[in-house]
């Protein structure tokens, strides 16, 4: 439930980030478009007023020249200066004004200032002898532009021309190119979602495949595996999630042999105390020696039984993640020779010789009651398969940075194919032999469990019908 819980969630993930992709290349076209627009505007705005401005100082100029001599000599008021002005004005739409040196309007094509007193900024340059110009807002009428240009005579400013325009129609189409760049921007913006929203698409194709994948594991398929053809960092992780799906598939595995193996194993004995049993029970006369005989062997099935549930629980407990060793520094000599003692009296009812050699003392870090464990599993093994009157070794050394612990038996040996399995779960080389024997095949793997539980390693070689020799090796220092 959690899992398809997660899947949904990856789903909704998936789709925020095509939009994501989406939102941040707009918001970027968006602001370089506004950006590049008002480039563009402002340059024609620019080159229109410096048109404008250029069109009117020479349209000023050439009224200069026309009128200067009326305006040194006081005869502004001659008719056909009023008439042609008039008419210029007219014709180049704007307002003309001409003031003498003294400030004073001479004419004026809307006639209102005549005979008045005119100052601006651009009057007052033009009397110094500067062509001049500025841009006005004004309420009623508008923008205009005023530029005003001296009247020249013999060297000298005798005058003023001013002109006044209105330069409306450059804002009005700077303004018409701007609605025609923002038409292009949301064009192109629209042009570029539609693109990035395929282009997202399938680049995050892959993450379909793996979505797909991932709810097909969840419902127990493991052979299903994700298929990028990229060759890309969706492609690595599609080969880490396949890597991840085998190892999955393994621990799967592993644990229905474990189940299948244990359920085997406690079957084997079970089913022997129930024929023993019902023999028993269907039996007419009472012979007590049968009753015995079968009672032991039932009794014997019993202890098999018991054995394989502790050894099984002795491995659940290894499992568990937090496993708490209860490291002591502990004498490696002492430990063996308290082992070899015990272990002697088994060795003896097969009239085996175990020997330890002890070479120097060592004393390492260790959970003593684990370690003991492993070992009484290996020398078990080295007594259970070799025949009577073998003899047994068991060496103690240090050798790189490990403390090694050598079991050396001359027993029946172990097959090469067999050395790479024996620490596995429930494996036994010969299992008619090892049932005899009252093996199950979870001795080695204990021992290696415990002993990778101490950062060490277990070493085997063996030679079949000459012997087998093991190597605890267990670091110095933890
Ligand atoms: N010293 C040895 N000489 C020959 N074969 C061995 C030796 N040690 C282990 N083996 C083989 O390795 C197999 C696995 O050993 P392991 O100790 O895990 O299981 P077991 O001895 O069969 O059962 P148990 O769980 O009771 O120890 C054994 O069944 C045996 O075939
Ligand atoms: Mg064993």
């Amino acid at each position: 439930m959690v899992t398809i819980l997660e899947v949904d969630q990856n789903k909704k993930k998936f789709v925020s980030v095509r939009w994501k992709l989406i939102s941040t290349y707009l918001l970027l076209i968006l602001i370089t478009l506004i950006v590049i627009n008002l480039v563009i505007c402002k340059t024609v705005f620019n080159i229109y007023i410096e048109q404008e401005k250029n069109n009117s100082f020479s349209k000023a100029n050439i009224i200069s020249n026309r009128v200067r001599h009326q305006l040194s000599n006081d005869r502004m008021d001659e008719k056909w200066v009023q008439v042609s002005i008039d008419d210029y004005s007219k014709e180049i739409n704007s307002r003309i004004i001409i003031v003498d040196n003294s400030n004073i309007v001479q004419l004026d094509s809307h006639n209102s200032f005549l005979g008045e007193k005119f100052y601006h900024d651009e009057i007052k340059a033009a009397l110094r002898g500067e062509n001049s110009s500025g841009i006005y807002n004004f309420k009623q009428s508008g923008r205009v532009m005023y530029i005003a240009v001296p009247v020249i005579l013999n060297d000298e400013v005798v005058g003023a021309t001013f002109l006044s325009r209105s330069i409306d129609h450059i804002y009005y189409e700077v303004r018409h190119i701007w609605r025609k760049l923002e038409l292009i921007s949301v064009v192109s913006m629209a042009i570029t979602a539609i693109v990035v929203f395929f282009l997202a698409g399938v680049i995050f194709r892959p993450l379909n495949d793996l979505k797909y994948t991932i709810n097909k594991v969840t419902q127990g398929n493991f052979k299903e595996k994700v298929h990028v053809y990229s060759n890309d960092e969706f492609k690595e992780v599609a080969e880490a999630f396949n890597m991840m799906i085998s190892k999955l598939e393994e621990v799967d595995n592993q644990r229905k042999d474990f189940v299948a193996n244990v359920s085997h194993e406690l079957r084997t004995p079970l089913t022997s105390i129930k024929i023993l049993s019902e023999s028993l029970i269907n039996q007419d006369t009472f012979d007590q020696d049968i009753y015995k005989e079968f009672l032991i062997d039932i009794d014997s099935e019993v202890d098999r039984l018991n054995n394989i549930i502790s050894d099984l629980l002795v491995l659940v407990n290894l499992d568990k993640e937090k496993l708490v060793l209860d490291k002591k520094i502990t004498y490696i000599n002492y430990l063996l020779e308290k082992i070899i003692f015990r272990m002697k009296v088994i060795a003896k009812q097969k009239d085996i010789d175990l020997n330890l050699k002890l070479n120097e003392k060592i004393q390492i870090k260790i959970d003593e009651d684990k370690i003991q464990q492993a070992i009484i599993n290996i020398i078990d093994n080295a007594i259970k398969y070799t025949d009577i009157k073998g003899t047994i070794e068991v060496e103690l050394y240090k050798k790189d940075k490990y403390a090694i612990i050598k079991i050396s038996d001359n027993g029946s040996g172990i097959p090469e194919e067999s050395l790479e399995h024996i620490f596995e779960r429930f494996y036994r080389v010969d299992k008619a032999r090892s049932r005899n024997t009252g093996g199950t095949g979870l001795g080695l793997s204990i021992a290696w469990e415990i002993i990778a539980y101490h950062g060490g390693i277990i070493d085997v070689e063996s030679q079949l019908g000459i012997g087998t020799d093991f190597y605890i090796k267990l670091p110095l220092k933890n």
